[in-house]
């Protein structure tokens, strides 16, 4: 019997459907939840997770499993963002290989979002194709990269380069691993769930300006709220752009352009975590669309001053040394560029995001030295 209530989001993708299992302790059901998901013959699984992870979680996980007669290979890699690359996809599909596995095997990615992404992709290519399931562990896992079915690794020409699209069966995102998260983390979480909020839904964004501290702080029911909200939001656009040819999934990429540009300057490391380069980056769309004549300064100022009550970085104060040369430089060769020029997702008003034709090279220096770039 479940000890707090279970929300479940679905995503509605006709033979792809999957649900989204959210709430504190979903991990002691993962036994009773995977078994029907899993085929006749062997009941095996394979587990993908890093060492973290395990040190913290994986005993409880594995209780689950064998309640249910259930038996796991379990992969374990070191964490961080390096795990995403050729070398460990390599390991990941010789050890699951090596397991004698057969299309009735199941995959679980158990940790964060590079766990998800590997393990995902790993099992898009295993025989073709297996079946996997997520267990998100951090925030921004549970809000965001379990959910969607993109998969993909780092190659030395740039981020989540090589890739395939692989839905879930079943996503188990429980609330309560995110006590073992630092702060830190959480925060930067936080801000692709506050995403949802500038890009689609001002009530929603009320609701984080004005509850997200508590959240982040740990309380277990707003973190549920949270985590069923921001699940919604990306259900329904998955739902609607799959495979992101419409431009309505492109959406979500809000803040990202400038984000991903800092994070590949400060050299994808701990000095920059993912959230925080996209909650800098939100407000650097904002201010872009602002000098665009788009949204007023008012809503641009609000946001910022939203964001910086909720502890994430607005600027660049924290990161000295970086250039207006390098960061357009980065724009200029991210895979959402088109011939060389620069484009954004851009905002009329908050919760009203759209994509945005290319913007003046000139304003996006603007932008970047208003922020604290050099240059
Ligand atoms: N597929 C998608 O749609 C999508 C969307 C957004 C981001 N991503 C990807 O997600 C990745 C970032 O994910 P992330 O921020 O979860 O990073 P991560 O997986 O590296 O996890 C962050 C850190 O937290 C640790 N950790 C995980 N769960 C924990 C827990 N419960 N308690 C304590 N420590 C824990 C990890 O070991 C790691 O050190 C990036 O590679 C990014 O490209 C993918
Ligand atoms: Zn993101």
């Amino acid at each position: 019997v479940p000890s707090s209530p279970r929300q479940t989001v679905t995503v509605d993708l006709s033979d792809r459907s999957y649900d989204i299992v959210i709430g504190d302790g979903v991990l002691d059901e993962a036994g009773t939840r995977i078994a029907p998901l899993i085929g006749k013959g062997p009941r095996r699984l394979i587990t993908v997770t890093d060492e973290n992870v395990a040190g913290l979680h994986l005993a409880r996980y594995r209780a689950a499993l064998v309640a249910q007669g259930l038996e796991s290979v379990d992969i374990i890699l070191p964490a961080g963002e390096q795990t995403k690359s050729w070398r460990y996809l390599e390991e990941v599909l010789e050890k699951t290989l090596a397991a004698r596995i057969d299309r009735g095997t199941l995959m679980v990615a158990f940790g964060g979002g590079v766990i998800g992404d590997l393990a995902g992709f790993a099992a898009a290519l295993a025989l073709r194709g297996i079946d996997y399931v997520q267990i998100p562990t951090t925030l921004l896992a549970q809000v965001d990269s379990s959910v969607g079915g993109k998969t993909a690794i780092d190659t030395p020409q740039g981020k989540n380069l090589v890739g395939a699209f692989h839905q879930p069966k079943l996503v188990l995102a429980d609330t309560g691993l995110l006590a073992t998260l630092s702060e830190r983390h959480r925060r930067a979480g936080f801000a692709e769930v506050i995403k949802y909020g500038l890009i689609r839904d001002h009530g929603f964004y009320e609701w984080c300006a004005a509850n997200g501290n508590a959240a982040i702080a740990g309380d277990a029911g707003l973190l549920a709220e949270a985590v069923r909200r921001s699940c919604e939001h990306k259900a329904d656009v998955v739902q609607q752009d799959e495979f992101e040819t419409t431009g309505l999934r492109a959406l979500l990429n809000l803040g990202h352009t400038f984000g991903h540009a800092l994070e590949a300057e400060t050299g994808y490391s701990e000095r920059l975590l993912h959230g925080e380069a996209v909650a800098i980056g939100m407000v650097m769309a904002f201010d872009l669309s602002h000098r665009m004549g788009l949204v007023s300064g008012q809503s641009a100022g609000r946001v910022r001053q939203a964001l910086a009550t909720l502890g994430m970085p607005v600027d660049l104060s924290a990161l000295p040394g970086l250039t207006v040369d390098a960061l357009t430089a980065h724009m200029a060769k991210d895979k959402k560029v088109k011939a060389g020029t620069l484009r954004f997702v851009l905002v009329r008003e908050i919760g009203e995001a759209f994509a945005g034709s290319e913007a003046p090279a000139e304003l996006v220096g603007t932008v970047l030295r208003n922020a604290g770039a050099a240059g």
